[in-house]
């Protein structure tokens, strides 16, 4: 048993653990602790595992590559790997982006996203959404309005940046359909280009196509598309922030396909690298044209092990065919958690897309039902499935299964989910 206290002086409390494990291993859709626990993994490193831990494919390929080299800064020479890494992001991307500068984490990426397109447009603003996330850099930090604790103390934060409404439920007046939704939030949007901030100072508008931590929030087809023609008619850039709902978890390669509208900037993370540190901003070469040499960079991206497993990742998805896994495995899950929504009031809303897929759960006076969702979640733990939170008022389950997961095993952890359910429910209803 590790003793977690006695490290506590030596760690910065920053982060807001929500369990006491201590891993030692995983392997697939499971994980185990010190004490040689199991436990049903659907949280996967937050939504990076898409192929489960330890993938042997992932494995096999970082192992040669460590045995050849580790970095010699890709600032400074190329490797083969981050080259054909690079092509084959090409092949996958939407449209004609398919230019990749690569980094370590999500946030950094943003943050080069947002110096991409001021750079290009020479114009200063970003219109970001409420209810995002998109990371814990300063930058990102300035364009995240998914809780008001993450910009909490850290004013001024970068400058030129205003947020708009997002057509989700709880941003809006209660009981609005998808049309009314889509509606009101392209009316804030007009809005904000009428009174507050000119069009033709916008340099982007940055969007996740599905908001992840905001929770797995699709926006109706109609606002997305209408957004690109915004963008188009006012020469803004549209950037998607694909790091959570890109490499597959929504039953496409990346999210934007689902409502048929191509970004000029994609941001890329997560999933890319099968669970080591990277992330990437793409774009049409055009606008990657605009940087030019030493207009950005970074001493770790692109790194040859990250790129290796990166290309392992790309090869598993073609070859095990991962997106239609996605969609079948997806359409079941759908299925259950909507005949769990009949059976428990308490589950207020089932949503999603492919394996990118929440509940939420409020009290029956209709409040928000945080406290419900932590009594499910610590119940889940208890009886050997790991889970995750998301939403702006913390009442979400989100599934972040690996996307190669079986019907057995979503079988698995929706069992236990549904005694802790009824556990909660119990009490709930007295
Ligand atoms: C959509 C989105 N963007 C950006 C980030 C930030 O990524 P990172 O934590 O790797 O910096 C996240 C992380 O959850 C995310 O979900």
């Amino acid at each position: 048993m590790v003793d977690l206290a006695a490290y506590k002086p030596y760690l910065s409390p920053a982060l807001a653990k929500t369990t006491d494990l201590v891993i030692d291993r995983g392997e697939g859709s499971y994980l185990w602790d010190t004490d040689g626990r199991r436990y049903l993994d659907w949280v996967q490193g937050i939504a990076v595992n898409a192929l489960g831990h330890r993938h042997p494919r992932v494995v096999a390929a970082i192992k040669a590559q460590v045995d050849k080299l580790l970095t010699a800064s890709y600032n400074m020479v190329s490797y083969e790997p981050t080259l054909e890494w690079a092509r084959r992001i090409a092949e996958v991307a939407p449209g004609d982006l398919g230019t990749t500068f690569f980094s370590n984490g999500g946030a950094e990426a943003v943050d080069g996203a947002i110096k991409l397109a001021r750079a290009h447009t020479g114009r200063p603003g970003i219109i970001a959404f409420k209810g995002s996330f998109h990371g814990r850099t300063l930058g990102a930090t300035s364009v995240t309005a998914s809780n008001a604790k993450y910009r909490l103390g850290y004013d001024p934060l970068v400058g030129g940046i205003d947020f708009t409404t997002y057509p989700a439920a709880g941003q809006a007046p209660a009981g609005y359909t998808a049309d009314e939704l889509t509606d009101f939030a392209l009316g804030q949007l007009e809005d904000l280009f009428a009174y507050q901030r000119a069009p033709q100072s916008v340099a982007a508008i940055l969007m996740e196509p599905i908001q992840g931590e905001g929770g797995y929030v699709v926006p109706p087809t109609r606002f997305v598309q209408r957004v690109r023609e915004l963008c188009d008619q006012h020469g803004i850039l549209l950037i998607f922030d694909e790091i959570q709902a890109g490499f597959g978890r929504t039953g496409t390669f990346f999210a934007s396909e689902n409502f048929g509208v191509v970004p000029d900037i994609m941001t890329i993370g997560k999933a890319m690298a099968g669970g080591l540190p990277a992330s990437g901003v793409v774009s049409t070469p055009a606008i990657m044209s605009s940087w030019g040499p030493g207009r950005h960079g970074g001493t770790f991206g692109g790194n040859p092990v990250v790129a290796a497993a990166g290309l392992a990742v790309l090869d598993e998805f073609a070859e095990a065919d991962i997106l239609t896994n996605v969609n079948t495995v997806g359409a079941y899950l759908s299925d259950k958690l909507d005949a769990l929504m009949q059976q428990f009031p308490i589950i207020t809303d089932s949503r999603g897309l492919g394996l990118m897929r929440a509940i939420e759960l409020n009290h029956l006076d209709g409040s928000p039902g945080g406290d419900l969702l932590e009594a499910v979640r610590r119940s889940c733990l208890d009886k050997g499935l790991f889970t995750l939170s998301c939403g702006v008022k913390g009442n979400g389950l989100r599934f972040a299964t690996p996307l190669n997961t079986t019907i057995a095993e979503l079988d698995e952890g929706l069992e236990i989910l549904t005694t802790a359910l009824s556990e909660v429910t119990s009490k709930e209803v007295g």
